[in-house]
């Protein structure tokens, strides 16, 4: 089974419509305010699909997030019925403060494909290399970097390492600095980091560290499309976070899970710019039109291409 081609235009007007909501909000200092206004119009255009869709990565657990919560049901109830993993705005602080690489993001899987993640953090590692033993979260930082130093044919200080930056990556920092590999720091958004080993043109040939989970499993849909390699590894630290694992179906808490663990069968991933960045352009006004870009995926069409699109803006009388 795969996911209906006449969906994928849908979706990107979704993380479109989601994007230029938010786009409002841009350098006003206000977090809240941009990632609800993203929230509201992706759940809005989900909710006008013939789609029976549910949540499985969202906003929160019913308890602290009134839309887009996980297990909230979306669209008509009539079509198709899916998994929906969404970060409407990926990258809130990059929106406040007008940085570049806010994102409006959506990943979407036929349904009981896409993991059920939690929201805690999650050790991630990246690469284009799908071959298994080549790259793993158990081998040390030298062991990958070696490894895929020999794979790629390219000494150690001609790969470059994106990471996190942030004090919990000091030893892998440290590392990487020790074997001479290129470092680039991202500050926020490594849904965005995760996708550049994808093409050789970002110049990255291996993304790790920690960061969300959710952003691990929507990133994890757009690798596999690209056919990349993927791992990931929850952490759970409170016993309100495993006990919420534990809820959600999850048994082994220290388990590393590989790709087609995460995201099995068809997926469609789409990634809107609200402010520019490596992947997308941002949304910008053109005379009376908005400006869109979104990267977009489908596993089985093997689909991997970035859309503009121009809406019009209406302007209230
Ligand atoms: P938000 O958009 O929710 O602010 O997340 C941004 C982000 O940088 C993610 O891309 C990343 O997974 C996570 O925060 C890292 O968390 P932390 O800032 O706690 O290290």
């Amino acid at each position: 089974m795969a996911i209906n081609k006449k969906f994928i235009d849908q979706f990107i007007q979704v993380t479109s419509k989601a994007a230029i909501a938010s786009s409002y909000f841009v350098g006003k200092k206000d977090k809240i305010a941009a990632d609800k206004a993203a929230v509201d119009s992706m759940r809005s255009e989900l909710n006008k699909m013939d789609i029976k869709g549910q949540i499985v990565i969202g906003e929160g657990e019913l308890d602290e997030a009134p839309m887009l919560y996980i297990g909230e049901k979306l669209g008509t109830n009539n079509g198709p019925e899916l998994d929906i993993a969404v970060d409407p705005l990926e990258g809130t602080n990059f929106a406040a403060n007008n940085l570049p690489g806010a994102l409006s993001v959506i990943a979407i899987a036929e349904k009981d494909n896409l993991f059920k993640a939690p929201e805690t953090y999650m050790e991630k590692i990246s690469t284009k290399v799908k071959e298994k033993n080549v790259v793993d979260l158990d081998y040390s930082v030298k062991k990958n970097i070696f490894n895929l130093s020999e794979y790629l044919n390219k000494k150690p200080d001609n790969l470059t390492a994106c990471i996190l930056e942030r004090p919990r990556h000091n030893k892998i920092i440290n590392e990487l600095r020790d074997l001479k590999v290129k470092i680039k720091f991202i500050s926020d958004g490594d849904v965005s980091g995760a996708l550049l080993v994808t093409d050789e043109k970002y110049s990255v040939d291996i993304f790790l560290g920690t960061g969300g989970g959710p952003e691990g499993v929507l990133a994890a849909a757009a690798l596999d499309a690209f056919d990349c390699g993927f791992q990931g590894r929850f952490l759970f630290d409170t016993d309100k976070d495993k006990k919420r694992a534990k809820d959600m179906g999850i048994n082994d808490l220290t388990k590393k899970y590989d790709l087609a663990e995460i995201v099995k069968g068809d997926s469609v991933f789409c990634a809107t710019g609200i402010t520019s960045g490596d992947l997308v352009t941002g949304i910008k006004i053109e005379e009376d039109k908005f400006i869109s870009e979104t990267l977009v995926t489908h596993k089985q069409s093997n689909l991997k291409k970035v859309v503009k699109l121009n809406q019009k803006i209406i302007r209230e009388a």
